[in-house]
C-alpha cells in the first residue's frame, strides 16, 4: 500500500466506525438553538453503540496528554494568547504573568465561553500557583473596569461587540469590588494590560517559545491532563472526549 492508499483505507475505517456509533451532543452545546427542556431529537440507534470514548471525527490525543497537546489538538487558534504572552514578556512582567497570559483564554478557545475566566481558572488551578489562577479568573471581570494607574481603558472592542449601553451583571460588579481590594489585584490587572484585543492575525508565534515558562510554572501531571485525579481532571477529559455518552 502506498501512502495515498493507506490514507484512503484509514478514512474508510473511520467512516465505518462512525456508522456504527450513535454520537449525542450534551445539552449545553445546543441549549438556545433548541429548548433544553425538550427531549433530544432521536437518532436511529438500531444495531449501533453509543460512543463511550474517542470521537473518530477528532484528532486522537496521546495517552498522557500535556498542555501543549491540548493546544495543538483541541483548542482553536492560540494566536491571541501567544501574542499576549509575548507582549507580557516584552513588558518584563513576572514569568507567572507570562504563563497566565499564555493560558488565560483556553476556555473560549476550547471549552465554554460564558464565564470563561472562571472556567479557565478552574481547569488550571491544580497545576499553577494560586496567584496565576486568581489572575485568570478575574481578568474576565477586570476587563470591564478601567484602571488609569496602568493605562488600562475600557476596550473599544467591547463597545463594538456589546454596544455602548452594555453594563456587566451585578455579580461581575461584586467580583470587581472583591478583586480590587485583593493582594493579587495587580497580577490580574497586569493580565488585562497584556491581554491584546487588537492582535495581529498574521503574526505566527510557536508554542515552543514558551516551553521554558510552562516547564517552570505549570506542573504537568505525569499521568497526563485528565488522568491524574485532580479536581479538574474530569474537565480535561471532557475536552479530550467531548461527545462521550456518559
Ligand atoms: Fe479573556
Ligand atoms: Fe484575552
Amino acid at each position: 500500500m502506498n501512502s495515498l492508499q493507506r490514507a484512503e483505507a484509514a478514512d474508510h475505517a473511520a467512516i465505518e466506525e462512525l456508522e456504527r456509533l450513535v454520537i449525542v451532543k450534551s445539552t449545553i452545546y445546543t441549549s438556545g438553538e433548541r429548548d433544553p427542556r425538550q427531549p433530544q431529537p432521536r437518532q436511529d440507534d438500531t444495531g449501533k453503540l453509543y460512543l463511550m470514548g474517542h470521537d473518530p471525527r477528532l484528532p486522537r490525543m496521546p495517552e498522557r496528554p500535556t498542555l501543549f497537546d491540548f493546544f495543538r489538538l483541541r483548542f482553536g487558534s492560540a494566536n491571541h494568547m501567544l501574542q499576549s504572552a509575548r507582549l507580557a514578556r516584552k513588558n518584563g512582567v513576572d514569568e507567572k504573568i507570562v504563563l497566565a497570559c499564555l493560558i488565560h483564554d483556553i476556555a473560549t478557545s476550547g471549552f465554554i465561553r460564558s464565564d470563561h475566566g472562571y472556567w479557565a481558572a478552574q481547569l488550571v488551578e491544580p497545576y499553577v500557583d494560586e496567584e496565576v489562577a486568581f489572575a485568570i479568573r478575574y481578568h474576565q471581570i477586570l476587563r470591564f473596569y478601567p484602571d488609569e494607574s496602568v493605562g488600562y481603558a475600557y476596550p473599544d472592542s467591547y463597545v463594538r461587540l456589546f454596544g455602548a449601553d452594555f453594563r456587566p451583571e451585578p455579580y461581575v460588579h461584586r467580583a470587581y469590588e472583591y478583586c480590587k481590594k485583593h493582594k493579587w489585584y495587580m497580577t490580574a490587572r497586569l493580565l488585562t494590560v497584556n491581554d491584546l484585543y487588537s492582535f495581529d492575525p498574521n503574526m505566527q508565534i510557536e508554542l515552543e517559545e514558551f516551553e521554558d515558562v510552562v516547564g517552570r510554572h505549570f506542573r504537568q501531571p505525569e499521568e497526563g491532563l485528565g488522568f491524574d485525579a485532580s479536581p479538574s481532571a474530569h474537565m480535561w477529559r471532557t475536552i479530550n472526549w467531548p461527545t462521550r455518552y456518559l
